[in-house]
């Protein structure tokens, strides 16, 4: 079985290490912000519904020292220590090749539409959130990188969500890829053992206290969500004609009685996308006060459907991901529940259960799940931890 141990707050060696060869001395601060696991709530965040997610201490870490210039200098120690340069009083365009640097240039961009960025800076990240596991390490990085320029830049005023829309709007507007809110409010703003029970229409949030007796467990596939920012923009676009359709702002107001009156008027597709993202928000509210009452039996059956509205209405599963939460379901017996977490199309299940049960849950997919290439799955077993911060 391959379990992977779920890293501490404190930054790499090769964080500082790469500073040091890249600038020469040390780094005058560090910034970090973690990866998050989505309990339950999919594709409902740009549908200005409801989330679940919680972070985990998968995590982005960036070093940073004031120049005393106007350019900004970053090295990535994860993408063999490439370096990229830009000057804050230029235009900051799409780097031609580095597709990380697209995600500091975004966050730089968006920033410095908001704040005067006086001076230049020099950046190093690192960062251990496994990449295209449907773990946020997307908006781990974005918001990582918000929070080191929040201090660097002595920029108080900046709360949470303020850093999570700077980073949201840098991976739509910089990125390309039209994501919702959920995983950069939670990277910036989550309280360590609790979930986040999240509204994306106002962004007020609910801190939902974990039971200390239940287990988050993140289970990897072993399948990569593959190029999947044009499959997410089109579950996006569907959801927006949906509501067009029934004549409401968002999915979010629309209820299962306004899907079934408008009946034939709507594509069979989209209806479809439209009744999960329905249902989900009603599972999403629902799930977050029985984990609230310690009611586990019933977030696992809102888990068991979530993952069936995910994979037979919103069809954003793939087999190995079905067949994994049937092997974790099984395992778990009711007791707590599985499923895919995350944009879909590969990646993790999140499951939650008492952790006296970890251990079947384990020996069950270690002896029955293999991916589609004959790799085992990897199991992360999780601690909700806080959002972003000085490291
Ligand atoms: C990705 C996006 C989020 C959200 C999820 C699906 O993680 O970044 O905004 O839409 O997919 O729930």
């Amino acid at each position: 079985m391959q379990t992977a141990a779920v890293s501490t707050s404190a930054p790499p060696a090769r964080l500082e290490e790469i500073f040091r060869v890249a600038y020469g001395g040390l780094p005058h601060l560090c910034a970090q912000a973690p990866g998050r696991v989505n309990l339950i709530g999919e594709h409902t965040d740009y549908n200005d519904g409801f989330v679940l997610p919680c972070a985990i201490g998968f995590r982005t870490w960036v070093a940073a020292r004031a120049r005393t210039d106007t350019q900004v200098r970053v090295v990535a120690a994860d993408f063999d220590a490439q370096q990229d340069v830009f000057e804050l009083t230029a235009p900051i365009a799409k780097h031609p090749a580095f597709g990380w640097a697209n995600y500091v240039r975004g966050v730089v961009h968006e920033m410095r539409r908001h704040v005067d960025l006086p001076h230049g800076i020099n950046l190093a990240i690192a960062g251990d959130v496994p990449r295209g596991a449907g773990l946020s390490s997307s908006a781990s990085l974005e918001v990582a990188l918000a929070q080191a320029l929040k201090q660097a830049y002595g920029l108080e005023d900046l709360c949470g969500s303020d850093l999570a829309g700077i980073a949201q709007r840098a991976e739509n507007d910089f990125v390309g890829c039209n994501c919702g809110i959920m995983d950069q409010m939670v990277s910036a703003c989550a309280i360590a053992s609790h979930a986040m029970l999240l509204d994306c229409r106002s962004l007020q949030t609910r801190a939902v206290p974990m039971d200390p007796g239940l287990g988050v467990v993140v289970v990897h596939s072993g399948v990569n969500r593959g190029l999947v920012d044009s499959a997410y923009n089109a579950r996006r676009a569907q959801c927006e004609s949906a509501a067009q359709a029934l004549g409401v702002v968002a999915l979010r107001d629309a209820d299962p009685a306004m899907l079934e009156r408008a009946g034939d008027a709507l594509d069979p597709v989209v209806l479809r996308r439209a009744r999960h993202v329905i249902s989900e928000n009603v599972r999403t509210v629902e799930a977050a006060e029985c984990l609230w009452r310690g009611d586990v039996r019933g977030l696992g059956r809102r888990m068991q459907a979530s993952h069936c509205s995910m994979r037979d209405d919103f069809e954003i599963t793939v087999p190995a991901i079905d067949q994994l939460v049937m092997i974790a379901e099984e395992a778990i017996a009711g007791e707590g529940g599985a499923r895919m977490t995350g944009g879909g199309f590969g990646g993790c299940v999140v499951a939650v259960l008492p952790r006296a049960r970890i251990p079947r849950l384990c020996e069950s997919i270690d002896r029955h799940y293999r991916s589609p290439m004959g790799k085992q799955a990897t199991i992360h077993v999780c601690e909700a931890v806080h959002g972003a911060g000085p490291c």
